[in-house]
């Protein structure tokens, strides 16, 4: 059994050895970063976003066998922008009746006990993505755009399987790249960094999956939302299990979303070769791209605003 220091190299990687302080002065050194940003993590120097004190109430509500809708009602229209949320999602194409619901209890009503618990936390996702810091702002504006176009086309893809949920196809397209978020917050002390995009790029990306797995974990969140911050960029894994997960649907969302920007990394590849766009099927994944969608799509990411 790994000790818990083991367990924290093996997400971190090793301390660095003494005499290598001065080096990684002179010239920038990822490895160093990512140390450096596990201490801060560890030691509270970096202020890591938290959800917000009311989804944390509800969500202790909720998963409390004996609440009713009622008293989870009660919890959220104590905040009046999360009320109006939860009302606007309810009315969304994911859910949306014949007529349109006005109340916090009809909204609970609508997507039911079970999936308002990934409701809450998709609708509070959205405070954690913003940021009083004007030096990464806009950085952090463009990632929750993002998070929330892989949310959308996450949540269309998962309504064609019985076994998946569409409210957490949502929400782990909201977290997928939450571990991005620490990150940009401790970039915010390189001005190079800010000023090179490409570099900071990189370093998003070779650590991100890591810092958000570590998040998730520390929010308590399921396994299998964990699971999508840690391995959603392993385009070639295929998982154990025959049936399409989370994983794959992320996977399958984020490449999509991104297949279009010119010069990034997962544009104008060859996906017919890729697990999860196999075990998805390739008729699901024409229709997100053939934008059949579209509209269910942006209202959908409306709802999350
Ligand atoms: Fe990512
Ligand atoms: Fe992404």
């Amino acid at each position: 059994m790994q000790t818990q220091e083991e367990q924290r190299d093996a997400i971190w990687g090793k301390p660095a050895e003494a005499g290598q302080e001065q080096e990684q002065k002179e010239k920038f050194d990822p490895k160093a970063f990512a140390l450096e940003l596990r201490d801060d993590i560890q030691q509270n120097r970096i202020k890591l976003p938290t959800l917000p004190a009311i989804s944390l109430e509800a969500l202790v509500v909720v998963n409390d066998a004996g609440s009713s809708m009622a008293d989870v009602s009660k919890i959220i229209g104590k905040d009046t922008s999360m009320a109006a949320r939860l009302v606007r999602y309810a009315n969304s194409p994911l859910y949306r009746g014949i007529n349109n619901v006005a109340s916090v209890k009809s909204a609970i009503t609508r997507i039911g006990m079970e999936a308002v618990k990934h409701a809450i936390l998709s609708l509070a996702m959205r405070d954690v993505f913003t940021t009083g810091i004007s030096a990464i702002q806009q950085r952090m504006e463009a990632l929750w755009q993002h998070s929330v176009a892989v949310a959308s086309k996450s949540a269309l893809l998962a309504g064609s399987f019985a076994h998946l949920n569409r409210d957490e196809a949502m929400l782990a397209g909201l977290i997928h790249d939450v571990g991005a978020i620490p990150i940009l917050l401790k970039a915010k002390d390189h001005q190079f960094l800010l000023d090179d995009e490409r570099k900071l790029d990189k370093l998003v990306h070779a650590l991100h999956m890591s810092v958000g797995k570590f998040m998730l974990s520390l929010w308590n969140f399921d396994p299998a939302m964990v699971e999508v911050a840690a391995e959603h960029d392993r385009l070639e894994r295929n998982s154990a299990s025959a049936q399409v997960d989370y994983v794959d649907i992320v996977q399958v969302a984020n490449v999509l979303c991104h297949e279009a920007t010119s010069g990034h990394p997962l544009c104008g590849i060859d996906t017919t070769t890729l697990p999860a766009f196999q075990r998805v099927g390739p008729e699901l994944v024409e229709s997100l791209r053939s934008g059949d969608v579209g509209s269910a799509e942006s209202d959908i990411s409306l709802a999350l605003h």
